[in-house]
Parts: structure tokens; sequence; C-alpha cells
């Protein structure tokens, strides 16, 4: 059966794409980023998962605002990047698994969770850059994992509820474990945490609320779930909502998580920056 290892998180900052491109890794602007990375290298190098589940929030490449699915599953043989604009290069394609994606899809409209099924989605900066932080090269990295985009609407409001996007991870979680092949698999939560890149409060960064989430998304994520989507405006800034892909990952961990490494770092670009690797009992 295929069995979930663990979740790792990370903010997806079109900007880090680039200093990854420079390779500004030792920079002292960017070091205190990336040295919160090699841990879940080494994680990634003993543990080896065959498929990354990598959810993330579309930004307008995939989807626009005429169509937005609330939840979407990739179900493509690959999955290829495009010029957004930011200046990131178009890389090579990163292969799928349409069998599990199909299995997953299903199982969870059985559950009553109405997908959005993509049999082709270009993905954006939220999946790839992601990638290239936990598998440098990517997807040209020996343990490139196969890959099946997730995607949840953070854009248009009305955007999910916390409690939403936990439920739909531990639904998720169901998915993943009845697929009968041996499969070992790792769900990424990326986005967040904190920020707000337009409008009167653009800049805007909370530390506070962002620590609260960290400290108690591993063992207390039921208490997240109290926040109204209002609230998360509010507290993370308007695309601080992308904290909701951190839910969505939870959800999908079990009960029982151990912290394997946190790293918290402000500002990159407008962006509080978080990284965290909780590995499954
Ligand atoms: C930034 C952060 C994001 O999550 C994003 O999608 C785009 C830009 C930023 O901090 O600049
Ligand atoms: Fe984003």
């Amino acid at each position: 059966m295929a069995k979930i290892l663990g979740g790792i998180t990370t903010s997806h900052i079109p900007a880090v794409g680039n200093a990854i491109q420079q390779e500004l890794y030792d920079d002292p602007y960017w070091k205190p980023f990336f040295d919160g990375y090699p841990k879940v290298h080494q994680w990634i190098k003993d543990n080896k998962p065959d498929v990354v589940v990598n959810i993330y929030n579309d930004h307008g490449l995939g989807f626009f605002l005429d169509q937005m699915p609330t939840f979407a599953i990739g179900a493509a043989h690959e999955y290829k990047n495009e010029d957004e604009g930011w200046g990131l290069p178009e890389l090579d394609p990163f292969p799928g698994h349409p069998e599990l994606s199909w299995h997953i899809i299903e199982s969870m409209v059985s559950d009553e969770f109405d997908i959005t099924s993509c049999q082709e989605l270009p993905v954006d900066h939220g999946f790839v850059v992601p990638m290239q932080l936990f598998w440098p090269g990517a997807p040209h990295n020996e343990d490139m994992p196969k890959a099946i985009p997730i995607s949840a609407n953070t854009v248009q409001h009305p955007i999910p509820t916390l409690k939403r996007a936990l439920d739909f991870g531990k639904a998720l979680r169901r998915g993943i474990e009845s697929f009968p092949e041996d499969l070992k698999v790792v769900v990424l939560g990326t986005g967040g945490l904190s920020h707000q890149l337009d409008g009167e409060r653009a800049g805007f960064i909370n530390k506070e609320f962002d620590q609260y989430c960290l400290n108690n998304i591993a063992h207390n994520p039921e208490e997240l779930t109290k926040i109204t989507r209002m609230e998360l405006v509010e507290k993370a800034g308007a695309q601080g909502t992308e904290f909701l892909m951190w839910m969505m990952m939870r959800g999908a961990l079990g009960d029982n998580v151990t912290e394997v490494t946190r790293n918290y770092h402000i500002p990159i670009s407008n962006t509080g920056a978080g990284t965290l690797l909780l590995e499954c009992a």
C-alpha cells in the first residue's frame, strides 16, 4: 500500500526562484533563508519518496478569475511551467503519476469532496519554486519523485475555510493510503506565511501570527480551524491565506507527527518565509 512519510512546507516566493538561478545561497540577504533547507535535503536523501503531492495555489497561470476551481487535482503524465513574467526559467516537464492521481480523485469524490480533475495543468511558481528548493536542479535531480499537483483557490473569494482545508487533507490521506502499490509519498504545503502584496496594507507581515501557526500546526491543527477566513486575511494578509495549503498538507499526515526541522525568516521579498518538515509516526 502507498504510505505517507511526512509533509514539508515552504514559502514559494518567485524571488527565491531568481535567487536559485543566481546561486545566491551565501549572500547575506539570502543565507538565513537557504540555511533552512539542508536538513530537508538530508531527510529526502534518507527517505527517497517515490511521489510528491505538491499542494499549492495557482496564481493565474493554470486558472484565471473566469474559471476558479476550489480544489483541483492534476491527472496528467507531465506538468510544465510557463513564463509568468517573474523572470523565472521555463523548465523541462515534471513527470506525473496519473494512476495515483485518478485513484485519489476517485477516492475523494466518493468521500464527497468535489474535485476538478485536470488532464492538463500548467504549473506556476507556487509549484515549481518549492520543487527547486527541495530537489536542487529539479526536475533533473536523481531523487526527483513523480509529481501530483493539487491547487486550491486562495485568489478569489469565497476561499475554503481552514477546517475544510484540514478535512481535505484527511480525505487525501485516505485516498493515498488505499492505493495498492507500495509507494512512499511526501506531501508539500506551499505558500505563506504572512504577506500582502497589494492595497493599503501592501508589505504587511505578522511575525506573531506566523509563530502561532508554526507552533500549533504539528500537534494542535484543530485549534487553527477556529480561525475564520476574515481573521485569516486580517492576521496573515490578503495573500497569507496561502496558509490554507499548510492545513491541507497537515490533514494528510494523520494524528501523530514529529517535527524534524523548522526555519522562519523575515522578510524574504514581502513575505514571512517559513519552512517546516513533519515526519509521520
Ligand atoms: C510573493 C509571495 C508570493 O506567495 C507570491 O505568490 C508572489 C510574490 C512575494 O513575497 O513577493
Ligand atoms: Fe503565492
